[in-house]
């Protein structure tokens, strides 16, 4: 007979809980492992691949994880060209426009995926691995990538606009976008050492070399001699889309120098400095133990990535997988 105790107390708490919030990510690590048991080889190689000509795709690449997941949650609506149903893409939104890139690499390793295991993953998933391999193939730390997750229908153009951090904004300000989408402060300064390889356009911190909020000086916060570098490579009224490294100190390599360059004002960015230089922030401390501790860092960094790829995703018959990353299947 059928008793009421079926289940255990903690065990019916567990059911009603799982019933009543069932937002949790279901993600995991093997979820290709009988569809397409070699996805994540296939993605390390075409990002070796890549990086042979091109330095900076690494960088490029986790990039457009970054910005994916932050715009109605990391279901590649990112990659979405204008066109069709698509009236405003997220690759035109001023954070976005002639500054993320990489696309071309990530049709590559689609490509060769439907070659492989046609019609199974999803470029959303595609993102979180070759923001691994990229991370893994530059000196950085490996994890294991949580997968599942369904393409988008949609692209969000205003939602990149008002939802991506912009460089020139205030700490309280980047923190409260992340902590919008379930971020904390270790997140953020976690995830912020990305910024320790890629580069950067002049006009992204232009602001900080001669008249900084109007003071007629530039900002306090940056080191004279890292300054002179760079108000030579940044002219005023030169070419604002002049590239920089990140990290000035190892420009493609992922290590924990973007921090201790943050200890002695090399930060290139107003929000990059900020994390240290704001008085009084929780963001010092961490800083500081980044700076002391990379093994620290890169198990922070690990975690940020997993809390950061688990950002809304679409997952069981929500979606579609993507035939071709760039449109919706059928238009
Ligand atoms: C905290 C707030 C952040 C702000 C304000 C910010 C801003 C920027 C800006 C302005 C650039 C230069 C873009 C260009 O020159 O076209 C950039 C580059 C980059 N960002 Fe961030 N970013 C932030 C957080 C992150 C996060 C969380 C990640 C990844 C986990 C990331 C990864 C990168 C990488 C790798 C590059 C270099 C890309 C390349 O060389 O193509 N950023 N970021």
């Amino acid at each position: 007979m059928l008793s009421t105790n079926t289940y255990s107390l903690p065990t019916t708490i567990f059911l009603v809980l799982t019933f009543l919030f069932p937002s949790e990510a279901q993600l995991n690590a093997t979820f290709y492992s009988s569809t397409c048991p070699n996805v994540s080889s296939i993605v390390s190689n075409a990002v070796q691949q890549a990086l042979q000509s091109d330095s900076r795709i690494g960088a490029s690449l986790i990039r457009l994880h970054f910005h994916d997941c932050f715009v109605n949650g990391c279901d590649a609506s990112i990659l979405l060209d204008q066109g069709g149903n698509i009236t405003q893409s997220e690759k035109n939104a001023v954070p976005n426009f002639n500054s993320v890139r990489g696309f071309d690499i990530v049709d590559n390793i689609k490509s060769s995926l439907e070659s492989s295991c046609p019609g199974v993953v999803s470029c959303a998933d595609i993102l979180a691995l070759a923001a691994e391999s990229s991370v893994s193939l530059s000196g950085g730390p490996s994890w294991n990538v949580l997968l599942g997750r369904r393409d988008g229908l949609t692209a969000n153009q205003a939602g990149a606009n008002s939802s991506l951090p912009s460089p020139f904004e205030s700490l309280a300000n980047v923190s409260s976008k992340f902590s919008a989408v379930g971020l904390d402060t270790t997140d953020l300064v976690a995830l912020s050492g990305a910024h320790t390889f890629g580069r950067s356009q002049c006009q992204f911190f232009s602001q900080r070399l001669f008249n900084f909020s109007g003071t007629g000086s530039p900002d306090p916060t940056l080191n004279s001699t890292y300054l002179a570098t760079l108000q030579q490579n940044c002219p005023q009224n030169g070419n604002g889309s002049t590239l920089n490294n990140l990290d000035p100190s190892t420009p493609d390599t992922f290590d924990n120098n973007y921090f201790t360059n943050l200890l002695i004002n090399q930060g290139l960015l107003q929000t990059d400095q900020e994390l240290f230089s704001t008085n009084g922030s929780s963001t010092i401390s961490i800083v500081n133990n980044f700076a002391n501790n990379q093994s620290a860092f890169f198990a922070a960094f690990a975690q940020s990535m997993i809390n950061m790829g688990n950002i809304s995703p679409l997952t069981g018959t929500q979606g579609e997988i993507r035939t071709d990353c760039k449109k919706v299947n059928g238009s």
